[in-house]
């Protein structure tokens, strides 16, 4: 089982949770990382080199902070250049059906913020809805996400345990997606 990581973080100089979930995941043997802010830093994307990466994978993970309750801007261009018509969708377009996929966000608002009468007022699978449908589209097994909220206020071990946690999650998602 091969996996790719896409990680989307405009700023990862001053990330505190994504560069150290990269950095734990770049150590594992099945996974591949790749950087899309570093390799496209002008978003213009090799859409036939991110379709490759993705027909050799097996299990696709989007990796992003949540920004304004999405992903960064890198990220939606790539779905819209990279998941094209006769290739992620449409009556030929089955290159990645039954791939799994799945989310690995971290988040400023605290878990406790992400639910009705919470003051983010939606849940994390609500809000994440975009990317179910979109796998769902594509015939992909969408898995529970992995998420790391409050992280303003996490200590640099919290954050070090989260990376362990995601790697063990991304390589065997049927473990739970809890740190
Ligand atoms: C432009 C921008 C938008 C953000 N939007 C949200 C948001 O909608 N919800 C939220 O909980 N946190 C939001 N945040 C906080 C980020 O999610 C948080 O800084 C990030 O997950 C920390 O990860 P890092 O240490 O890898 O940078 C936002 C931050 C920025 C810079």
């Amino acid at each position: 089982m091969k996996t790719l990581v896409l990680v989307a973080h405009p700023n990862l100089e001053q990330s505190k949770v994504n560069k150290a979930w990269m950095n734990r995941l770049e150590q594992e043997e099945n996974v591949t990382v790749h950087n899309l802010y570093s390799i496209y830093p002008n978003f213009e994307i090799d859409v036939e080199q991110e379709q490759q990466l993705l027909l050799e994978h097996d299990r696709i993970v989007l990796q992003f902070p949540f920004y304004w309750y999405s992903s960064p801007a890198l990220l939606k261009q790539w779905q819209d250049a990279v998941l094209t018509y006769g290739f992620a969708y449409g009556s030929t377009g089955t290159k990645l059906q039954g791939k799994e996929f799945m989310l690995a966000i971290s988040s400023g608002g605290a878990a406790e913020a992400y639910q009705a009468g919470g003051y983010n007022h939606y849940s994390m699978s609500e809000l994440t809805r975009p990317f179910q449908a979109t796998a769902n589209l594509c015939g992909m097994h969408f898995l529970p996400s992995f998420l790391l909220q409050g992280v303003m206020t996490l200590t640099e071990e919290k954050v070090q345990h989260s990376a362990e946690a995601l790697a063990a999650y991304v390589t065997n998602p049927s473990l739970r997606a809890d740190q």
